[in-house]
């Protein structure tokens, strides 16, 4: 008999890995996989380059609630190898929605209840079906408290910070440690601190903390998670 499926919530704080342990759970279960910050990222991206947010961080929230319900937003699966990419009105900007420009912020922007109700509708059309791994903050507190498996992820702020610096480094971009450690810090205080849906582990969610594990190691974790309580098996 075909295992029913579920929704699997990966919240936590950023430069957890929670990406790519998402994918890969996605993969082992044959599920879908949603990057959630990607979304609030590509918004970011748009306010950004259409001039709804300077470099003050001074944003035309009138502007952008107008505009918001005209974009398009979706995700493509590279055919080369199976990556998931976000495309904003058509285009593939998964590379750009990763620059400091936008890191620094996306807070601001994740922080507007109605981007928040936006990215919400679009969330829940995803996971209607269940059978999706979706990351982001407020998935098992917020989008989906009904959510089957709940995992709440956090390192240390260190630990992230090197992930992070490695990644912009294999890029080629040109901030310092310190500048990607202040950036993470301030993301997790805006993060924790905004009125609506702000970051908390649910009070159902598995800690996962992963400041000394591999990626095979938290597979393993939760390989015995899904064979305990739902019966599910996956291969490592
Ligand atoms: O996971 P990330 O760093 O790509 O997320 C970018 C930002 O989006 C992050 O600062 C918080 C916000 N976010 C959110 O508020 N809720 C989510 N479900 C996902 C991301």
């Amino acid at each position: 008999m075909e295992n029913k499926k579920i929704i699997v919530a990966i919240d936590g704080y950023s430069s957890t890995g929670k990406s790519t342990f998402a994918r890969l759970v996605a993969r082992k279960l044959g599920y879908v996989y949603i990057d959630t910050g990607a979304i609030y990222r590509a918004i970011t991206y748009f306010a950004y380059t259409n001039g709804f947010i300077d470099n003050n961080r001074y944003i035309n929230v009138e502007w952008l609630a107008g505009t918001l319900g005209s974009i398009t937003l979706a995700f493509e699966t590279s055919s080369e190898d199976g990556s998931c990419h976000i495309c904003l009105n058509g285009v593939n900007v998964e590379k750009n929605i990763r620059k400091m420009e936008i890191s620094e912020k996306v807070s601001q922007i994740a922080a507007l209840p109605f981007v928040r109700e936006y990215v919400d509708r679009i969330l829940k059309r995803y996971g209607k079906e269940r059978g999706v791994v979706m990351d982001g903050r407020d998935i098992g507190t917020a989008v989906f408290p009904d959510a089957e498996l709940k995992i709440f992820m956090v390192a240390s702020a260190r630990v992230r910070a090197e992930r992070r610096f490695k990644e912009i480094v294999q890029n080629g971009g040109k901030e310092s440690f310190e500048q990607v450690l202040e950036n993470l810090k301030k993301r997790d205080y805006l993060d924790e601190h905004r009125a609506v849906a702000p970051l908390v582990k649910a009070e159902d969610a598995l800690l996962l903390d992963n400041s000394n594990m591999s990626v095979n190691d938290q597979l393993d974790w939760l390989r015995d998670i899904l064979k305990a309580r739902f019966g599910i098996d996956i291969t490592i």
